[in-house]
């Protein structure tokens, strides 16, 4: 059994290290932001098999990217609506992957749901409060701390003092406050360095 888990993680790994060569931005991402879920989702008191499902749907939330094209992915400026409607899809693409190759609920779920917010306004399907899952929330929110801390295509890295104003000021809004005191307690504490020492992403002049 441990032996078929372990064998789930590194295909996992496998998929996630793939993504991140279609997008070198995301260099490091799905690893870091499915420690800092995990880590959340243990201080949230999930059982330990919704912990695994949990991390590896973290691992490979955005597998739905590899089918979008990397001029896209790497743009280094703001997007153009029909581009910005494509990127939207990859939480689509990323869900039929994973649905159609049998992995179990809730991680085709969580990977449908990673880029909803709590007032509706996020994709693709503009849910909102209760209807996003749980897992979902707690992903939502590593992601949006991860980027924030990590350089993007069109900016350099914000830091985690940007990133802990992000939550604090959408909180209740945007994001689960349950949710946001955990992340904002793990990271003043024992996760700060964690982030704080993400390797630097690829910069188009590397
Ligand atoms: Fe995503």
């Amino acid at each position: 059994m441990e032996d078929a888990k372990q064998l789930v993680v590194a295909i996992a790994r496998v998929l996630s290290a793939a993504v991140e060569m279609h997008d070198p931005y995301t260099a490091g991402h799905h690893e870091r932001v499915a420690e800092l879920t995990r880590a959340m989702g243990w201080e949230l008191g999930l059982d330990v098999e919704s912990l695994e499902k949990l991390y590896i749907a973290a691992l490979i939330h955005d597998v739905g990217k590899i089918g979008l094209p990397v001029e896209i992915l790497g743009k280094p400026c703001v997007l153009e609506r029909n581009e910005m409607k494509l990127i939207k899809m990859h939480p689509v693409l990323g869900y039929n992957l994973v649905r159609k190759a049998g992995l179990p609920q809730p991680i085709p779920e969580v990977i449908y749901q990673h880029h909803e917010r709590l007032d509706g306004s996020g994709y693709p399907r503009g849910l909102k409060g209760d209807q996003i899952i749980l897992e979902a929330r707690v992903l939502a929110v590593a992601d949006v701390v991860e980027a924030i801390v990590s350089n993007r295509p069109h900016r350099n890295a914000l830091g985690l003092e940007a990133a802990l104003y992000e939550l604090s000021k959408n909180q209740g809004k945007l994001y689960d406050p349950r949710v946001v005191q955990v992340c904002v307690k793990l990271l003043s504490g024992e996760r700060k360095g964690f982030l704080l020492s993400a390797s630097p992403r690829i910069s188009p002049d590397s």
